[in-house]
């Protein structure tokens, strides 16, 4: 059934495939970042994933590589780098990295546009206005949470010991860069579980009361995709083409549910990773099928 009134807002330019790195420069020049603050992470400069991003883009003025960014990010976190993004005359950010890289960066979108310095000024705000354009290039190094497609920041508040959510369309990447270089290196059970996340963002998507016809399609593109390539690349992580087909999965599921927003599977899933820090696609993985089977007679209904 199609709703009566629906939004769908997915802005982002994708530059997907072989070489896709290499593109970050045209695009940054198309968006007038002229000196890009690069966030990622010391696991990914230790793996040799920041040098293949900074050596796809010579001719760029880097302004400052950050990568002292936890595996989950904080409030401090954002307002530190948001100083050294001015300090460096910064005018733009490129993101190398997993859900945590991607919403430290999301929130140091929201702090400069916003002409603050503190990110919990925007903390629970409706509605924040565009203000000042921050050009946002997002590169994910997995294939799970979607982020670089989604309008959600999730930092933790370390005082409060809680995390927060942040959803604006002002956080949401100009140009999202899905390399299939940069998730070759995973080992099979990150591959699986993250894989399972991006399955769980599809099917909740497709099954919630928000859904609309245009989440739909991006939902269902999104299960076919995981359906023929999630064990492959589980089971061969250099298989390219799983691996690339995965990681547009990935992009396609995290849109969908941005849109149409997840149900019952991450509600729980969430509650699981703070009380008993079970891994969030693990979380997916087991609550799938049940948090279904509890929705069937309400989908039946709609
Ligand atoms: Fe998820």
């Amino acid at each position: 059934m199609i709703p009566t009134y629906y939004e769908f807002t997915n802005p982002a330019k994708i530059c997907s495939g072989k070489g896709a790195l290499e593109h970050i420069p045209y695009e940054l020049k198309m968006l007038n970042g002229h000196c890009p603050m690069v966030l990622s992470d010391n696991t990914l400069k230790k793996l040799g994933l920041l040098d293949l991003l900074l050596e796809a883009m010579p001719e760029v003025a880097v302004g400052r590589v950050y990568t002292d960014i936890p595996t989950d990010s904080s409030v401090e976190t954002v307002n530190q780098i948001a100083r050294e993004y001015r300090a460096y005359g910064c005018d733009s950010i490129v993101a190398l990295g997993g859900g945590s890289v991607l919403d430290t960066a999301k929130g140091l979108k929201l702090v400069i546009s916003q002409h603050t310095d503190q990110l919990l000024d925007q903390m629970g705000c409706d509605c924040i206005p565009s203000g000042l354009k921050v050009p946002f290039i997002a590169v994910p190094t997995t294939a799970g949470t979607g982020s670089e497609a989604t309008a959600v920041a999730v930092i933790k508040n370390n005082e409060k010991r809680i995390k927060m959510e942040f959803i604006s369309e002002v956080v949401l990447p100009d140009v999202a860069v899905l390399d299939p270089r940069l998730t070759m290196g995973l080992p099979p059970r990150v591959t699986a579980a993250t894989g399972f996340d991006t399955l769980c963002h599809a099917v909740e998507a497709y099954s919630c009361l928000q859904k609309n016809p245009v989440s739909d399609a991006y939902a269902l593109a999104a299960v076919s995709m995981v359906s023929h390539n999630l064990l492959r690349a589980v089971e061969n992580g250099k298989d390219k083409e799983a691996r690339y087909a995965m990681a547009n999965a990935s992009y396609l599921a995290g849109a969908a549910f941005s849109n149409s927003m997840v149900g019952i599977v991450h509600a729980i899933g969430h509650a699981l990773g703070s009380i008993a820090h079970v891994p969030h696609g693990e979380a997916m993985a087991i609550l799938l099928p049940v948090g279904m089977r509890y929705n069937l007679k309400y989908c039946r209904e709609t």
